[in-house]
């Protein structure tokens, strides 16, 4: 797997899943017949535009297989008040050029984890999941996969072919799909939200299985309580989730709001020669956004590594660190969304 690769990709073709729903595959940029870097099944990429004027991080998860060398796909769902999502689904157009880093990310399974797998995944979280079950099923591994899909309506179930032609081939594969909305539409399949009764049905001993989820929060958060509910040790559960609505930040420079009144540790941006107090439960990006320092971002969440910054004094507590690696642990490197300062503290940005 390749490690810190940023550079450029081209548009190679352009696939309508949904309506709301486009797959980009992304070829490399220079004409070379292979990408530039390797993938696990279940990573994603950073990439940036340049929308009104500001830069945009976003990251989305790779839904090809990494034994297809020559391209990736990106599916991506428009947001109907997304910055990133809509400049993607709407304006983007074959050949044009796209800046990306990565790949990036933990939720990956290649067979050699576990001897089963469940996959459950909602809405557009289903992404990483077809990584997965492609791939797999290319190895012909022999394990069982289990691949429940929580969906609105038919007409929102992304990649049904591919899955339907998936199932086909690989007995081991086990598909259950359930709709939330299906009033009225000719679904012959299970209707509602993830139950206990659906999952005892889809999942025999689901207690002793490896368990993947990644779906809008209140659907993870439900999933997440259900399998506590029904014994499946909390370690056996792996997430990932698509991150929180952002707030929009100052563009860098300017100042959106004063920080008057924080009374937590003093935080110096050595580079912008600028210092403020932190507030009580904010993240050192958030105070960065205060100041219109311009640290780049894209998840919030501590999964993508977009908003590592150096470290030179002082200590934090940082809840997910999953971006991290050892070196850069050792090297003072933060996640700015995630850091909220011990004592004070000064990063390079
Ligand atoms: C690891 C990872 C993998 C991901 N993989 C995928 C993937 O495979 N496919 C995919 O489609 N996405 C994926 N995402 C999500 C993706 O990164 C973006 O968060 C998503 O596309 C929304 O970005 P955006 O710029 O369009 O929306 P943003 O502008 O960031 O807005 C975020 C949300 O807030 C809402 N919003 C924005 N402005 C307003 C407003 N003024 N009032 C009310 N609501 C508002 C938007 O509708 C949207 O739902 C992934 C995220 C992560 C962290
Ligand atoms: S913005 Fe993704 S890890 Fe901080």
């Amino acid at each position: 797997m390749t490690k810190n690769w940023r550079g450029q990709l081209r548009v190679g073709s352009i696939i309508k899943e949904t309506p709301t729903v486009k797959t980009i595959r992304l070829q490399p940029a220079s004409g070379e017949r292979f990408l530039p870097f390797t993938f696990v099944p279940g990573q994603f990429l950073n990439v940036a535009f340049w929308i009104g004027g500001g830069r945009m991080n976003r990251s989305y998860s790779i839904s090809s297989s990494p034994n297809q060398r020559e391209y990736l796909d990106l599916t991506v769902r428009r947001e109907p008040r997304g910055a990133v999502s809509r400049h993607i689904v709407d304006l983007l157009r074959e050949g044009d050029l796209i800046e990306a880093g990565g790949p990036v990310g933990t939720f990956t399974f290649t067979g050699k984890e576990a001897d089963s797998i469940v996959l459950i995944s909602g809405g557009v979280g289903i992404t990483p999941m077809v990584s997965i079950s492609r791939y797999l099923t290319e190895q012909s591994w022999p394990g069982d996969i289990y691949f429940i899909y929580v969906c609105r309506t038919p007409a929102d179930y992304i990649l049904a072919e591919e899955i339907a032609e998936l199932e086909r081939r690989n007995p081991k594969l086990h598909v259950t799909i359930t709709m939330t909305r299906a009033e009225g539409a000719d679904w012959k399949g299970p209707r509602g939200h993830l139950t206990e009764e659906l999952l005892t049905e889809s999942v025999p001993e689901l207690t002793s299985r490896r368990i993947h989820l990644c779906g809008p929060i209140p659907m993870m958060d439900a999933t997440k309580a259900l399998l506590a509910e029904m014994g499946v040790p909390k370690e056996q559960v792996k997430t990932e989730a698509f991150g929180t609505p952002k707030p929009t930040p100052a563009p860098a420079g300017t100042t959106a709001k004063p920080s008057a009144e924080a009374a937590g540790p003093l935080v110096t941006f050595s580079k912008n020669n600028k210092s403020a107090k932190i507030h009580a439960g904010q993240t050192v990006l958030e105070l960065s956004e205060d100041l219109g320092i311009g640290i780049q971002f894209s998840c919030r969440v501590g999964t993508c590594g977009v908003c590592k910054v150096k470290m030179t004094e002082g200590e934090v507590d940082q809840e997910v660190q999953d971006s991290l690696d050892d070196d850069d642990k050792a090297s003072g490197i933060i996640l700015a969304c995630q850091a909220k300062p011990k004592t004070p503290v000064t990063v390079e940005a």
